[in-house]
């Protein structure tokens, strides 16, 4: 089965718009892990605007589903994931002005960069992911550093209308079958994507995991966390991994 990270940054999104303690992460990522999530998803912002640093010990300490920290690759958010060793880390572009992630890493432009920091994972235990645009180029400079895996942006995907829906999913879509020829990378896909968007993403051959964080927490206003969470998974169980 494709398995599911639920990214949580957006209820502590809501606690720090009171700077308080509610709504509670820890409650939101152990309900998660109850619904049958299979990874808990959080990024630790250089600005801190959501996850804040003890979120992040405290989750290591009592998930037993795994852990993916997604980040920039600067060396101070390094080090937290070094001392903490998530499962994975996802290195990701951060720009402070932006409201979320806008686009992928540019793996190739930064291959000597993100080599280093890789292999500095790889010695702590850690596997990493690259979050990248749905390119051909960025496949291979990401098989070429040594990532474990790639999370295909599926932003312009979610965010397309009319016509440029087939196409961002024929753009997806030649990417996984990419994504094929290097046999120690392992496909992901996240981004905009929602109970009514992810069939088609939940198809494309080879996939493994999808993070979604909006749409979940954005529904669990109304159905409740562990509702949100299973109408998703119901989507992903339709499709097992072909190999
Ligand atoms: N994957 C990555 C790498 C992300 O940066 C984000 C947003 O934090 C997501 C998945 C989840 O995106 P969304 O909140 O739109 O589902």
């Amino acid at each position: 089965m494709i398995e599911l990270g639920v990214n949580i940054d957006h209820v502590a999104t809501l606690r720090e718009a009171r700077k308080g303690a509610a709504p509670d992460v820890i409650l939101a990522a152990k309900l998660c892990e109850l619904a049958g999530a299979h990874q808990i998803t959080v990024h630790l912002r250089q600005d801190r605007r959501h996850i804040q640093d003890r979120d992040i010990e405290q989750l290591r300490q009592v998930l037993q589903v795994r852990m993916n920290l997604e980040m920039a690759a600067v060396d101070e958010i390094v080090a937290i994931a070094h001392r903490l060793k998530p499962h994975t880390v996802c290195l990701v572009p951060e720009n402070r002005q932006e409201i979320t992630t806008e686009g992928g890493l540019d793996v190739e432009a930064q291959q000597d960069r993100l080599a280093e920091v890789v292999a500095g994972m790889h010695a702590h235990g850690i596997k990493s992911s690259m979050f990248i645009d749905p390119e051909p180029k960025q496949i291979e400079a990401s098989a070429a550093i040594g990532a474990d895996s790639v999370e295909l942006h599926t932003g312009a995907y979610a965010n397309a209308r009319g016509a440029d829906v087939q196409h961002e999913l024929q753009r997806l879509a030649k990417c996984a079958e990419y994504v094929r020829r290097f046999p120690g990378l392992a496909l992901h896909a996240g981004h905009g994507l929602t109970v009514r968007n992810l069939r088609p993403v939940a198809e494309l051959p080879g996939l493994r995991e999808v993070n979604i964080g909006h749409d979940i927490i954005a529904r669990a206003v109304f159905i409740g966390l562990e509702a949100a969470v299973q109408e998703i998974l119901d989507v992903l169980e339709m499709y097992a991994e072909e190999d």
